[in-house]
């Protein structure tokens, strides 16, 4: 799929792995909505970035990712601006927090709200022309983090929710696909946050920290790659890049390559 002239919304788009996200589309010619609940990081984001890619390439929207007529203002900001939209990643996220249910708002609730307002404003069946939807999970979607369950439970949320819209019968009626990357632990201002405590610094160092330049090759994969729908991609330190193979994968191949 080439970029040049697509339209991207990056959620958490302001610092980490969300404007690495903005600035590799950037690079390819696509253009880019910042969206961010913190005014000045995305302000300060979207000057940096016009600087090198040009006024025209980006935009900010203020956006807290739990309020739905944020979010809705933020998709219409965007197609208002650059006239159409083509790519969304549901990036924002909070770490380790004091109140699992803010981590379950951020982590869970907004994606599953982002996807379906992404749905609607990109699907052919109501008047888009389809696209692709990203969401941020993450390995912890896979291990057991004692030292934060409730992050542990979001990003299986937002694995299952992203792999269960990522079926053939839902792109036949929408033609937008719906993926999600699962990164290792990566250098980010939430992964500082992290190694101050030092019984979780021992965990993390146990688990592996992944480059995040491999965190975005891995991102553009699943944008470019028009094969890849309802895809789990893994990013970790010890196999870089790979693609959950689940059980019922395994049957699929099975049934697919088996003869009566
Ligand atoms: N850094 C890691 O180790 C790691 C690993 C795996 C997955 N992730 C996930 O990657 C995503 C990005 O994380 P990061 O490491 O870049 O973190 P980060 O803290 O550097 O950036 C998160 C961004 O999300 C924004 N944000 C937070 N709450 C928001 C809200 N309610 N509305 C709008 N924006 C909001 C913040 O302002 C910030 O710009 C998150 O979903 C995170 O869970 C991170």
């Amino acid at each position: 799929m080439s970029l040049a002239g697509k339209v991207a919304l990056i959620t958490g788009g302001a610092q980490g792995i969300g404007r690495a996200m903005c600035e590799a589309l950037l690079r390819k010619g696509a253009r880019v909505c910042i969206a961010d609940q913190n005014e000045l990081l995305g302000r300060k984001c979207l000057e940096e970035l016009k600087q090198k890619h040009g006024a025209e390439t980006i935009m900010f929207a203020q956006c807290d990712v739990r309020k739905t007529e944020d979010l809705e203002a933020a998709f219409k900001k965007t197609k208002s601006t650059f006239g159409r939209l083509d790519i969304l990643a549901n990036n924002a996220g909070v770490g380790l927090h004091p109140d699992s249910n803010l981590v379950v708002d951020v982590n869970l609730k907004a994606v599953i709200n982002g996807t379906e307002l992404g749905l609607k404003h990109m699907g052919k069946d109501t008047g888009g022309d389809g696209g692709v939807i990203i969401n941020t999970a993450s390995m912890s979607a896979f291990l057991i983090l004692p030292h934060s369950p409730a992050y542990s439970a979001t990003k299986a949320g937002v694995m299952m929710f992203s792999r269960s819209h990522g079926v053939p019968q839902h792109f036949e009626k929408h033609g937008v696909r719906v993926n999600c990357i699962c990164p290792s632990f990566t250098p980010t201002a939430m992964l500082d946050e992290l190694l101050k405590n030092t019984e979780i610094e021992k965990f993390i160092r146990m688990v592996g920290i992944v480059d995040i330049g491999l965190v975005i090759d891995g991102f553009m994969q699943l944008v470019e790659d028009t094969s890849k729908n309802g895809a789990c991609m893994r990013v970790t330190s010890q196999k870089g890049i790979d693609y959950k193979i689940f059980a019922e994968d395994r049957a699929k191949e099975a049934i697919k390559n088996s003869k009566l």
